[in-house]
C-alpha cells in the first residue's frame, strides 16, 4: 500500500474523513504524540489499527471526542471526574471510566472492558478530523508496535510506512509525551499513566503504573476455556473460525481482521451462554492472529 502524507489543511482533513468512514485507519498529530485513528464504532477498523502496528496483543485504546457532551454519552462521570474534564478539557488528559451500555462503542476498542479511556484533544487537526468524522476515534500512537512514539509525520511514515493509507503532518507536536491518563471508576481518582498534566490523585498499585492489558482486571470470561477446538463437546460453546463454524463465529470466510473485530464480543456471548465451558477453533497465528491468540491464551490460562 502506498502511504501518502498531505500537510494539515481542509483538503487534507475532508480526505482522512473518507478514509476513516471507510474503515481505514489514518495517522493524525495531536498535542501529544502522533495518533493512529480509526473510527470506535466499527470493530474491524478498530481491528486494522492492530493490523497496522502489527500489535501482537490487544490493549483498550483512548477514544478521542469532540467535546465533554460528546464524552458524556459514551462514559458515567462522578463529580471528581467531570471537575477533571472541565479543568483539562481540551488537552492531554486521558480519563478512564465507566463505559455506557449504549456508547455504542466496539468492543475491540475497550479490549472488552467495562471502563472506557476517553481523552478530547486540543490540536486542530485531530478537532477537525473528528468534527469531519461525526463519530469517536480510537487512537493509539502511531507507531509499529514496540517502536517509540512519534511526535513527528517522518517518524510515523518510517515506522508505519506501506501499512496505512495516510499520514496528516501537521509537523512536530507541542508535549511530544503520551497524555495523563487518571482512573474514575471506583469513587477515587487512581493516576494510571504519568503524562503532560500534573494530577492530584493516587498513583495505581504501590506506585508502579501497569499495563492495562495485562491486569487481572482485564476480561476474562469465567468459565474454562479450550483452544484449538475442532468440534465441540456437549457442554461447549464453541467459537468458530473459518472452516469450524461452532455456535457462533468469529468469521466465516476466515479473515482475521473480522475476528480481531468480533473477538469479545462472542467471549461475552459464550461467558452468558448456558453451556458450562467454551472452546475456541484455531486461528492462524500470523498478523492479527498473533493478538487473538495473545488474548485466547490469557483468557483460557488457569486462575
Ligand atoms: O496522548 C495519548 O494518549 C495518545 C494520543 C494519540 O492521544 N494516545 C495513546 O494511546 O497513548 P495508547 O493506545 O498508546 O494508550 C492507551 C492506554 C492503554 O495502554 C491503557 O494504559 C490506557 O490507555 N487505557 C485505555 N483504556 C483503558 C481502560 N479502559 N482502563 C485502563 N486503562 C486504559
Ligand atoms: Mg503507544
Amino acid at each position: 500500500m502506498e502511504t501518502r502524507v498531505l500537510p494539515f489543511s481542509d483538503a487534507a482533513i475532508v480526505e482522512a474523513a473518507r478514509l476513516i468512514l471507510a474503515g481505514e485507519p489514518v495517522a493524525v498529530p495531536t498535542e501529544t504524540v502522533y495518533g493512529l485513528a480509526a473510527d470506535a464504532t466499527r470493530g474491524e477498523a478498530v481491528a486494522r489499527i492492530y493490523e497496522a502496528k502489527g500489535r501482537p496483543s490487544f490493549n483498550p485504546l483512548i477514544v478521542h471526542v469532540q467535546d465533554l457532551d460528546a464524552a458524556l454519552k459514551i462514559g458515567r462521570f462522578d463529580d471528581p471526574a467531570l471537575a477533571l474534564a472541565q479543568a483539562h478539557w481540551p488537552g492531554p488528559l486521558t480519563l478512564v471510566v465507566p463505559l455506557r451500555d449504549d456508547a455504542g462503542i466496539a468492543s475491540i476498542a475497550t479490549a472488552g472492558l467495562a471502563t472506557i479511556g476517553l481523552r478530547v484533544p486540543a490540536h486542530p487537526a485531530m478537532q477537525a478530523l473528528l468534527r469531519a468524522c461525526g463519530r469517536p476515534l480510537a487512537a493509539p500512537s502511531a507507531n509499529a508496535s514496540g517502536a517509540i512514539s512519534p511526535t513527528r509525520a517522518e517518524h510515523v511514515a518510517k515506522s508505519l510506512g506501506g501499512r496505512i493509507p495516510l499520514i496528516i503532518d501537521g509537523g512536530a507536536t507541542e508535549r511530544g509525551l503520551e497524555s495523563t491518563i487518571v482512573a474514575a471508576t471506583g469513587g477515587s481518582l487512581r493516576l494510571l499513566r504519568r503524562g503532560p498534566i500534573e494530577v492530584d490523585a493516587a498513583e495505581d498499585a504501590g506506585g508502579k503504573v501497569e499495563a492495562p492489558g495485562q491486569l487481572a482486571s482485564h476480561y476474562a470470561p469465567s468459565k474454562p476455556l479450550r483452544l484449538d477446538a475442532e468440534s465441540a463437546a456437549d457442554d461447549e460453546y464453541l467459537i468458530g473460525f473459518g472452516p469450524v463454524e461452532g455456535d457462533a463465529s468469529l468469521s466465516p470466510s476466515g479473515d482475521p481482521v473480522e475476528a480481531a473485530a468480533r473477538l469479545f464480543d462472542l467471549l461475552h456471548a459464550a461467558d452468558a451462554s448456558p453451556k458450562a465451558r467454551i472452546a475456541v477453533a484455531p486461528v492462524p497465528h500470523r498478523g492479527i492472529g498473533l493478538a487473538i491468540n495473545d488474548r485466547l491464551r490469557r483468557a483460557a490460562a488457569p486462575r
